[in-house]
């Protein structure tokens, strides 16, 4: 599908912040080890949640969704996952840990997500043969087995946020105390430990590790996720472009942002804090900076390509570097066809434009970088096209309804002529 904007004006809106898709997918996956109903609020209505709900039917759960509130009643009856639609995700990867804890065992596939490198999962697999598990990887499937699972001290070679989420949901009912060291704590690792306390879990943060004791029964419970930290995020940015005035959100968390409020008050931002609502007033001109992403509280990767796009509107270069993902490059040739300058030092680049051309058609790649073609369309009045913004749905609740919250003028195309140029 293609985006067509007509930027011919200066853009305001106030939006509502949905949950966490980050949260909401291990959440979920979690759910099939508690004994009992379970509601789920604030869940996002997007692509990815859906193919977890069909992942959850095919084990044997009934699921209701409406209204952002997840209903699931049951039990799983079986561990084999045939669905091919999870191997297009990431978040599938964690009903290996759920089913080896209900079955000892499961056979799915190797988990899909977005092009940003190799995103191997051998730290999840090495986690799970710590525990006492067996498996096996054929094609784009993989079988992994026990005969008893047993508690252990895991070093992460990297505070990997799935592979923390993974070993903790498998940890949760071992009996005994397993360790998991140097792990991710970013605010969705911090919601599923919440979670899953919640159903009686006793899982605890310590100086540089987290401490599972394994119990034997955990119950179904009622639970509201956080609300999404890089959804937020990216129409804060978005707000700082040159055709915004301001953008206010609704039903977020600043206290998961605060790393991102700073840099965009770094660039010339005003940022206003009123309970959970953020309001973003564009700069009249951008301050260029240096940004390094990191694990949190740093800034986030999945902001850095959206940052990235507002920093290219000055003369003077910013330059950015990246330390999680080793390919989240690829938007940045689609940025060029602005006029947009950048220059290569791997693994950092510089970004900066004398003058951003005002008509564009730009091919999106991966969820973030999308949103930053998106947001690039913003930086002059102008006419644009954003191919494949399919990606932009898989991330981003009620996209389309929030462009005309923002009086965004857009249309939507399924083929591939070009309607606009
Ligand atoms: C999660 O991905 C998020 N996805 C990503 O968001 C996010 O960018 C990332 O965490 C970092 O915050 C979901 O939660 C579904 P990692 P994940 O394991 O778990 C390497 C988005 O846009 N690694 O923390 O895959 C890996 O290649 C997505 O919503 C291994 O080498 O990230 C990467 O370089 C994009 N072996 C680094 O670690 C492993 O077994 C961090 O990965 C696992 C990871």
């Amino acid at each position: 599908m293609y985006l067509n904007i007509n930027n011919d004006k200066i853009h305001s809106g106030e939006i509502d912040i949905l949950g966490a898709k980050n949260s909401a997918l291990g959440i979920i996956a979690a759910s099939v080890i508690l004994d009992g109903d379970i509601t789920l609020y604030n869940i996002p209505d997007l692509y990815d949640i859906h193919v977890m709900i069909e992942a959850l039917k095919q084990i044997g759960f009934n699921v209701f969704f409406k209204n952002n509130t997840l209903k699931i009643t049951g039990e799983a009856n079986n561990f084999i996952l045939s669905n091919e639609s999870l191997s297009s995700i990431r978040g599938s990867y964690y009903f290996y840990s759920s089913l080896l804890a209900k079955f000892f065992h499961v056979s799915s596939f190797l988990p899909g997500g977005c092009n940003l490198g190799a995103r191997p999962i051998n730290y999840h697999l090495e986690g799970f043969a710590s525990l006492g598990c067996d498996y096996v990887i054929f094609d784009n499937h993989i079988e992994i087995i026990t005969q008893e699972l047993h508690p252990n001290d895991i070093h992460l070679p990297f505070p990997s946020v799935g592979a923390t989420i993974n070993l903790i949901i498998l940890a949760s009912t071992i009996l005994g105390v397993t360790h998991i060291y140097n792990p991710a704590l970013e605010p969705e690792v911090l919601d599923l430990i919440n979670f899953l306390n919640h159903a009686g879990a006793k899982i605890s943060i310590k100086e540089n590790y987290i401490e599972i004791m394994g119990v034997t029964k955990l119950k179904g419970i009622k639970y509201k996720i956080i609300p999404d930290r890089i959804e937020s995020g990216s129409y804060m940015l978005l707000a700082l472009t040159k055709t915004f005035s301001s953008i206010s959100l609704n039903n977020t968390n600043y206290k998961h942002l605060e790393e991102v409020i700073k840099t965009i008050k770094n660039i010339g931002g005003i940022v206003r804090l009123n309970k959970n609502k953020i309001t973003v007033i564009s700069p009249k001109k951008i301050t260029p900076i240096n940004i390094t992403s990191g694990v949190y509280p740093k800034f986030p990767t999945d902001l850095i390509q959206i940052l990235a796009a507002i920093l290219s509107d000055s003369y003077y270069p910013s330059t950015i570097t990246d330390t999680i993902f080793e390919n989240r490059y690829s938007y940045l040739k689609e940025l060029k066809k602005l006029n947009i300058d950048v220059k290569y030092n791997f693994p950092s680049y510089q970004v900066s434009s004398s003058h951003i051309f005002n008509s564009a058609k730009l091919i999106c790649s991966d969820l973030r970088g999308a949103f930053s073609l998106f947001t690039s369309c913003f930086l002059t009045h102008g006419h644009f096209q954003i191919q494949n913004v399919d990606f932009i749905f898989r991330g981003y609740n009620s996209f389309l309804d929030n462009l005309k919250k923002m009086n965004v003028s857009f249309s939507l195309g399924c083929s591939t002529d070009n309607l606009l140029f």
